[in-house]
């Protein structure tokens, strides 16, 4: 393990408990931490109109981004199982870290697996291919 992700993972626990999920009740939680050591945060944002749905993957990196902060070390999850991240999220974490280390906890901010998004996201079309 590269670095200690505990501070992480706790950080996506805390944005979980924000997580609007009234729909399929599946409560997820981002944390994303840059390479100034601060960590960007974000839950899952549910819809009535279902495909209008952001991801917490997603919601964190926006946050970071409409923020300046545009590389990031590391990310954690907070969700109930095992869970890795959707492949819009993977897609949009690729623009920015295609490298990225991904540590997956629990509810309670604890490690369940770590990997990375080159594991998850193998051959991916990204901005080098616009060049
Ligand atoms: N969800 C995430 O927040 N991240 C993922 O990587 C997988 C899915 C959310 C979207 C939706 O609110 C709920 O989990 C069920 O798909």
């Amino acid at each position: 393990m590269s670095l200690d992700p505990s501070a992480l993972l706790g950080a996506a626990s805390q944005a979980r408990q924000y997580a609007y999920a009234p729909y399929s009740k599946f409560l997820v939680g981002a944390a994303l931490l840059s390479p100034d050591g601060r960590i960007f945060s974000g839950c899952n944002v549910e819809n009535a109109s279902y495909g209008l749905t952001i991801c917490a993957e997603r919601t964190a990196v926006f946050k970071a981004v409409s923020e300046g902060i545009a590389q990031f070390q590391a990310m954690a999850l907070s969700v109930d199982a095992d869970t890795s991240p959707c492949g819009a999220c993977r897609q949009v974490l690729f623009e920015f870290a295609p490298n990225l280390p991904i540590y997956i906890g629990n509810a309670n901010g604890t490690l369940i697996r770590e990997t990375s998004l080159d594991i998850l996201l193998p051959q991916a079309f990204g901005p080098s291919n616009l060049q």
